[in-house]
């Protein structure tokens, strides 16, 4: 019998050399024992570290399905304490039947893709759960959340994290690890017991307890550093893979995790979910969260910059001045508004109380990347032909950067995901256009940049 302490519960590196090493000198499943090194629980009687095996002699080789081996990465997340064992058997097995895979009625086989599709759903439920809370102060600020994964996904998930808010630095603490982004590359610390999972409100005193920056960097040093994104390349084709092992079981993949259609991209729910948004600050000061509105078959989707005083007070959007200066352009290039789905790139009101008045603020990028994910599945759950992003915050929005007006407007622009996006000015511009003149002839612009829609929009009505 042989007893094999793997380093931690996720080190696939470690279960993957001494499977081979086992395979290769014919152990048999049953007599291997895995544990992880820490873990409370007595790997058996009698049982000591694995006696070093003989050198592996160099013509007893065998390869196994790279599917496989992507399957096993995955299934490996499981919190269940058998499944090295299972995927050792699975390795064993598929030295006599390397096709072993495909039958999925084998348990061992179907148990594996569970596990690796549960591992999958739960980096879902994260992606779509966690929520960042602004703490610190001001030119300190700091995203923190908490949550409480099934499996050991989040290194696993941490990456989408990164990318999706590359630009605000975020903690995300959980009673397995805490994950950390600065801007530059993940890092992970221990995680936090759950006896002192921070109560509501209360998750700025956790973080101050256990990461307070200077700490953070001295005392508790992260554990592990992860070179920026090194996972999410990885990850990419991994998961794509998983798909085609699982017969297509396995859908989401986290390079695109919003692009799906799923329950939660039905218009109603996404509205529902966006009413209790904390993912940024905004909704502390505004009266309610402004979601867009429009038909759920609208071929063109309008993107402003966020609701205004009348919007945020009305929950519509583009109902104010803007809206109705908005609303004439739109007749007069021929776009029926009735017929497109209207929408901002900031889903919450910004303003500074002046007096009775309360004075518009410009939304800056941790605001726009931390509302994306709303534009992005209000995109996956229209499915919009065109994209028409007014003024500079829809355009950061819609292209993912920032993007001039003035150098892109007025053309049709290709987005990566096959759709068009038409650039053009924000109606509140006109609006405060102090010449006259000027405002005309910018009106005029502006309308002949909707022209472009209303074209889109004639020709998909022939066609309809
Ligand atoms: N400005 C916007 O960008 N959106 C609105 O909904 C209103 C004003």
């Amino acid at each position: 019998m042989y007893l094999i302490t793997l380093d931690s519960e996720t080190d696939f590196d470690g279960w993957r050399k001494a499977a081979r090493a086992f395979a290769l000198h014919h152990v048999a499943p049953a007599d291997v024992v895995w544990h992880v090194q820490g873990q409370t629980k007595d790997p058996g009687p009698g049982l000591s570290e694995a006696p070093s095996l003989p050198p592996i002699e160099t013509e007893s080789t065998f390869t196994v399905p790279a599917n496989f081996i992507e399957l096993a990465r995955i299934a490996i997340l499981h919190r269940d304490d058998e499944r090295f064992a299972l995927l050792y058997r699975l390795l064993w097995r598929l030295k006599a039947d390397h096709d072993l895979l495909a039958t999925m009625s084998d348990p061992d086989v179907a148990q594996a893709t569970t596990m690796a599709g549960a591992v999958q759903r739960d980096a879902q439920r994260m992606r779509d759960l966690v929520r960042f809370r602004e703490i610190g102060r001001e030119q300190k600020a700091h995203y923190a959340a908490w949550f409480e994964p099934e499996h050991h996904i989040v290194a696993f998930a941490a990456p989408f994290f990164a990318r999706r808010f590359a630009d605000m630095p975020w903690s995300i603490l959980t009673p397995d690890v805490c994950a950390h982004w600065d801007g530059h590359a993940i890092s992970f610390t221990p995680g936090i017991s759950r006896t002192e999972r921070p109560p509501p409100g209360r998750l700025e005193e956790t973080w101050r307890r256990h990461f307070q920056p200077d700490r953070l960097t001295t005392t508790e040093a992260p554990v592990k550093r992860q070179r920026n994104l090194e996972d999410a390349s990885i990850l990419g084709p991994l998961l794509a893979d998983a798909e085609r092992w699982t017969g297509g079981r396995i859908v989401q993949r986290p390079e695109a995790p919003m692009t799906r259609k799923t329950a939660a991209d039905d218009l109603e729910a996404l509205r529902e979910e966006a009413a209790h948004c904390r993912a940024c600050h905004l909704y502390k000061d505004a009266t309610q969260t402004v979601f867009g509105e429009g038909p759920k078959n609208a071929n063109i989707m309008l993107v402003g910059e966020q609701p205004g005083d009348k919007e945020d007070l009305a929950g519509h959007p583009f109902v104010g001045p803007a809206g109705q200066m908005l609303d004439r352009a739109l007749e007069e290039a021929g776009v029926d508004r009735k017929k497109v789905y209207v929408t901002n790139a900031v889903k919450h009101f910004k303003f500074v109380p002046r007096g009775k008045v309360r004075l518009h603020q410009k939304p800056n990028t941790p605001e726009i990347r931390a509302c994306r994910q709303w534009y992005e599945r209000e995109v996956s759950a229209i499915q919009p032909d065109l994209i028409v992003a007014m003024g500079a915050t829809a355009a950061q929005s819609v292209f993912g950067k920032i993007t001039p007006i003035g150098k892109n407007r007025g053309r049709l622009i290709d987005l990566p995901d096959g759709r068009k996006a038409l650039v053009t000015v924000h109606p509140s511009y006109l609006l405060r256009l102090p010449d006259p003149e000027a405002k005309v002839l910018e009106y005029q612009r502006f309308v002949e940049d909707l022209k472009i829609a209303a074209g889109l929009q004639r020709k998909s009505a022939r066609a309809a």
